[in-house]
This record gives C-alpha cells, sequence and structure tokens, in this order.
C-alpha cells in the first residue's frame, strides 16, 4: 500500500491531492492543514468526483492531526504563504521558514522514511532549511521547482514552434526565481532536433524570458500564485519517486560539487526514483550557462542567509 500526504489544503496542495487522486497515483493520500475544517472540506469535495471518474485512490482530510500521516512514503510541503502581485518569491521567508520547518519536525515523527518535496517559497531556500534542519539524507529532499519552470518553458516553445506541446523538449535549472531561472535554450528541441534550428535568436529569447516571468505574469493576473501546473508539477514529482521512473527532472537538490557548487540546494536534472534523487546528471554546460548559473547560486545563496533571522 503506498500513502502520500500534502501538507497545506490551499490551492497548490489541494491541486497536488486532486491530480494524485484523479491519476490514482497512490492507493492513499492524505490532506493536512492548520485551518479548522478546511482539509476535511477539499477532500470530501474530491471524494465526490471519485464515483463519477471511477477511481480507486482514497483521500483523507485532517486538521493538523499528524498521526494520520504515519507511514506515508512521500511528503509534499506546501504549507505557507503564497506572493501577492507585485511580491517577489524571497520575500516569503519570514513567515514560510517557521511554518516549514515546524511541518518538517511533525512529519518526521510520523514518517521517518518518507521522502519529502518541498514545494514552499522561497523554494530553494526552505529546501535548503530542511536540509539543515532534519539532519534527512540529501537525497530524500527534493525542492519543486524546475518540473513547474519546465512545464512553462516547453508550454512557451510549444507556442512558438506551433508544435504540439508534447512533443516538445525543454529543461530550466538554477534558482526557481523570476531572475535566477535559467531556461536551457541551446538544449531545447522539437522531436530531437535542436530548437534553434527551427527559431531566431530574439524569439528564443523570448520564450526564455516569458519563462522566467512566468509565475509572476500568472500572479498578476490571478491576484495570488499560480495552482493548476504548480499543483500538477508536485504531483509528476511524487509519481516519480513513488513509481520508481527514474524520470530525469528538474529538482532542487543539495549541491556536493556538481556544477561546481556546495552546500546549496538549486534547480539541477535529476533523475528520481523510489530513493528520492538518485542522480544529479551534469549538462555539459558552455562559458555563459556556467556564469549564469555561478550568478544564480550567488542569489539563492544570500536568500539563504536570511535564514538565520528568520528562525
Ligand atoms: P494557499 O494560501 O492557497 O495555501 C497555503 C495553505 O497552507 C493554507 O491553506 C494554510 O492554511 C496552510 N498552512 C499554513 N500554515 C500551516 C501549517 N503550519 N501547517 C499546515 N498548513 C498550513 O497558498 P498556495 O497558493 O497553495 O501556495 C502554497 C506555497 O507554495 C506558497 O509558499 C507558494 O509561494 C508556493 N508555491 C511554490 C511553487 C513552486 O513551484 N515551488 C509554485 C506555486 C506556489
Ligand atoms: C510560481 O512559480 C509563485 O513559485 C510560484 O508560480
Amino acid at each position: 500500500m503506498s500513502k502520500v500526504t500534502v501538507v497545506g489544503a490551499g490551492n497548490v496542495g489541494a491541486t497536488c491531492a486532486n491530480v494524485l487522486v484523479t491519476t490514482q497515483v497512490s492507493d492513499e493520500v492524505v490532506l493536512i492543514d492548520i485551518k479548522e475544517g478546511l482539509s476535511e472540506g477539499k477532500a470530501m469535495d474530491i471524494n465526490q468526483t471519485v464515483n463519477i471518474l471511477g477511481l480507486e485512490t482514497r483521500l483523507t482530510g485532517v486538521t493538523n492531526d499528524y498521526e494520520k500521516t504515519a507511514g506515508s512514503d512521500v511528503v509534499v510541503i506546501t504549507s505557507g504563504i503564497p506572493r501577492k502581485p507585485g511580491m517577489t518569491r524571497e520575500e516569503l521567508i519570514g513567515v514560510n521558514a517557521g511554518i516549514v520547518k515546524s511541518v518538517t519536525e511533525n512529519i518526521l515523527k510520523y514518517s521517518p522514511n518518507a521522502v519529502i518535496v518541498c514545494v514552499s517559497n522561497p523554494m530553494d531556500t526552505m529546501t535548503y532549511l530542511i536540509h539543515k534542519t532534519s539532519g534527512l539524507p540529501k537525497n530524500r529532499i527534493i525542492g519543486m521547482g524546475g518540473a513547474l519552470d519546465s512545464a512553462r518553458f516547453k508550454y512557451f516553445l510549444s507556442n512558438a514552434l506551433g508544435a504540439n506541446p508534447t512533443e516538445v523538449e525543454g529543461i530550466v535549472i538554477g534558482g526557481h526565481g523570476d531572475t535566477t531561472m535559467i531556461p536551457l535554450t541551446r538544449f531545447a528541441a522539437y522531436r530531437g532536433v535542436p530548437a534553434t534550428n527551427y527559431l531566431d535568436a530574439d524569439t528564443l529569447a523570448k520564450v526564455a524570458a516569458d519563462t522566467m516571468v512566468g509565475g509572476a505574469t500568472l500572479t498578476k493576473l490571478l491576484g495570488t500564485s499560480a495552482w493548476y501546473a504548480p499543483g500538477a508539477a508536485s504531483a509528476q514529482v511524487v509519481a516519480a519517486v513513488l513509481h520508481n521512473e527514474k524520470k530525469l527532472i528538474s529538482c532542487s537538490a543539495l549541491l556536493d560539487g556538481e556544477y561546481g557548487e556546495k552546500d546549496l540546494c538549486i534547480g539541477v536534472p535529476c533523475i528520481l526514483g523510489k530513493n528520492g534523487i538518485e542522480k544529479i546528471v551534469e549538462f555539459p554546460l558552455n562559458d555563459a550557462e556556467k556564469e549564469a548559473f555561478a550568478a544564480s547560486a550567488a542569489a539563492v545563496r544570500k536568500t539563504n542567509a536570511a535564514l538565520a533571522s528568520a528562525l
């Protein structure tokens, strides 16, 4: 029996739970939130789709009762506040650091062997915080940001190419921030052929720029940050771990020399399987890409420095 817990029954957490149920990723899903009744209500609503859609996954909503999360194989942390128009992800650190730290402690009390997927922002820093405070082996802590940013990259790429979105390849590495993420346009492809064969430099630069502000664009339109693609991207990471898929997905991982960095969580191509991050794949970056990665790492490090005063 597989079991997944999603912490935070807000926009992203509830959407993630809904995708986990509708795609039947796990036998059991628990949705937990601090707000009285919210998880129970969302779970009841989602469970009422089960007979319509003919689904087997069972979802339970609970208010702050971590005993019910016991024995989870994977835990997704989405609890915390989202950004509002004009805010950066980094501005959320003060509130979210305390929430992520206490949630992680509660989770590990009942699911000591779980793989943890961190979604709460600023995500790279929250992932680093979990590393620093939990003592878990590094493979068991995954930051979800690159999966979403890469999905946005492929969306803008497929629009520019006039192609089916499922037939384009693209990956975003670096920090999960408007100015820190790095859409690797040189590695973007359409059915194995480099996108540079079809799109001129200006068009590719616009695809990259649209990707980088993808979250901010949606926050401006919606009045809060997005949730459908973030929820689905979180579920994609859960499925890769739970089903031992060995898929290559960009995730925030603790680096120990890879890409020239140490003691930092940042987006890199990772092979995900039952042990969490099973391998970090080193892409052959050129000098400009290496420089962009180093700058991104420096920016993430600067946000990490704020952790000391946030806790
Ligand atoms: P939301 O406000 O809709 O939901 C957050 C939920 O967390 C609320 O229901 C709240 O009651 C709950 N919560 C707060 N403290 C809690 C605690 N101690 N224990 C359990 N639950 C608690 O926010 P939304 O839109 O779902 O976003 C959640 C987080 O995910 C934000 O930090 C947001 O910035 C981040 N995010 C990250 C993305 C990524 O790619 N990494 C993408 C989208 C959002
Ligand atoms: C997003 O990228 C704000 O991290 C959130 O939509």
